[in-house]
């Protein structure tokens, strides 16, 4: 493989924002490492992209909700030393009553969302630190700062995408290892129809591109951004307000006495 950018692992490749990704980081000169189940698609992807592109493709077919496939993967990503950049896009999202939740699409969501984005960031990361280098990319969801009542496992799982990421820029504030927050809102993918509630049934003022929105992210990791936030037109200040709400409420809590309203003593 050339190895001037590296190999960049895309997962949830097959489809989608992964599928841009892959696409796009080829016409950056990274060779790729492609994860998903559909591994027909897998293979179309890769042969696609060394064509265009003449990068190296590997590809692994995965299903990142199960154990022992998300075991195989992390130990592929913690021994390979070409890696210097991970997007963890794989996701998926059934939305609906909570009561009416199938528990397998409970634990899909809870296991590929969040489970496996910790442990992929987790097979890479000492060998980013050990090399003081290296980027990770986690795709949450504006729905990781806000939740619906047909949302609540989905924004919990996002959530987490949101904290987890946040607190690991802390944790690697002063290395050179970049950890960047991508928070699309409705983008025209497979999703939708897999979640239950068909693209056609939002407005469609409100849905990007796959293309645009992949393009806009990576032009947020150029630019610095530690959160992306790809359609919101005035961020910062809107970041700002979330973040001071955010530090007032942990400095209130930090009185270690029931609040008077309690009547507690
Ligand atoms: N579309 C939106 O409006 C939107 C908005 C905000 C955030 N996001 C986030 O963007 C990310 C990508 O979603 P998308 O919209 O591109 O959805 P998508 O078109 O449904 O693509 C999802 C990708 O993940 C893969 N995948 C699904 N389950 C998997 C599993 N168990 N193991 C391995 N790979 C799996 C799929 O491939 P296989 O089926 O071949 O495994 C596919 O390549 C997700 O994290 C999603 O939550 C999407």
């Amino acid at each position: 493989m050339s190895d001037h950018k590296g190999t960049a692992v895309v997962t949830g490749a097959s489809a989608g924002i992964g599928k841009t990704y892959a696409d796009r980081l080829a016409g950056r000169g990274y060779d790729l490492l492609l994860v998903a189940r559909r591994g027909d698609r897998l293979t179309a992807v890769a042969e696609e992209l060394r064509a265009r592109h003449g990068i190296a493709v590997e590809t692994l077919v995965a299903d990142l909700s199960e154990g022992a496939d998300l075991d195989r993967v992390a130990a592929v990503l913690a021994g390979d030393a070409r890696i210097t950049l991970l997007v963890n896009n794989a996701g998926t999202a059934t939305l609906g009553a909570m009561a009416e939740t199938e528990s397998a699409a409970l634990d899909a969501m809870n296991e590929l969302n969040v489970t496996a984005l910790a442990r992929l960031t987790l097979a890479v990361l000492p060998r980013f630190k050990a090399q003081d280098q290296g980027t990770i990319v986690n795709i949450g969801s504006i729905l990781g700062f806000h939740f619906l009542p047909v949302s609540s496992i989905y924004s919990a799982t996002k959530g987490y995408v949101l904290n987890f990421t946040r607190g690991l820029q802390q944790e690697l504030a002063g290395t050179h290892i970049r950890v960047q927050l991508v928070a699309p809102a409705a983008t025209a993918t497979d999703l939708w129809e897999i979640s239950g509630v068909p693209l056609s049934a939002l407005n469609p003022n409100s849905i990007m591109s796959v293309e645009d929105c992949v393009d806009a992210a990576l032009a947020g990791l150029d630019l610095g951004e530690a959160i992306t936030l790809p359609s919101v037109e005035d961020a910062a200040p809107l970041l700002a307000a979330y973040d001071a709400a955010r530090i007032a409420l942990l400095g209130a809590s930090q009185t270690g006495k029931p609040a008077s309203r309690y009547r507690i003593s």
